[in-house]
């Protein structure tokens, strides 16, 4: 009888057990070991109206997961460059003084095309198709 009761609370212990240390492993495993998240494919993203940048020049606008630099010229023309620096993955900003793309982060710099012209950046910035619709700016990306 006292054997059966022994062995039955071992049982409860163990099991106890067991999901003690499951509820302490899962979270670890979970967090070194992320869920595969499909990444929602976008072709095309509406920015807003042209009027928008009546004031401003540059804009970062978030296409899909990747951020992209929306870039007015002094001519009206605009033009959308990925706005991750092909350095270290530092997000760009536009110098109006220079008229260049800068990275703060080492400091590269990119001109109006998205070509690196100093710095470290080793690569151009990747360009997406700017189209205005109805008054309306849309970008598309050039990889069909
Ligand atoms: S991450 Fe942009 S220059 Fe280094």
């Amino acid at each position: 009888m006292g054997t059966n009761r022994r062995k039955f609370l071992n049982s409860l212990l163990g099991i106890g057990g067991i999901g003690a240390l499951s509820a302490i492993i899962y979270p670890i495993m979970s967090y070194l070991v992320p869920p595969k998240i499909a990444e929602v494919k976008v072709n095309s993203l509406k920015v807003g109206p042209v009027s928008d940048f009546a004031n401003i020049n540059s804009k970062i606008v978030k296409f899909g997961r990747t951020p992209v630099i929306l870039l007015k010229d002094n001519q009206g023309n605009f033009k959308a460059l990925s706005a991750t620096c092909t350095h270290l993955d530092c997000i760009v900003q536009f110098d109006n003084e220079q008229q260049q793309i800068l990275c703060a982060c080492h400091g590269g710099r990119y001109d109006l095309t998205g070509k690196n012209v100093s710095g470290p950046p080793p690569k151009p910035l990747k360009e997406f198709n700017v189209n205005i619709i109805d008054n309306e700016i849309r970008i598309t990306s050039q990889e069909a």
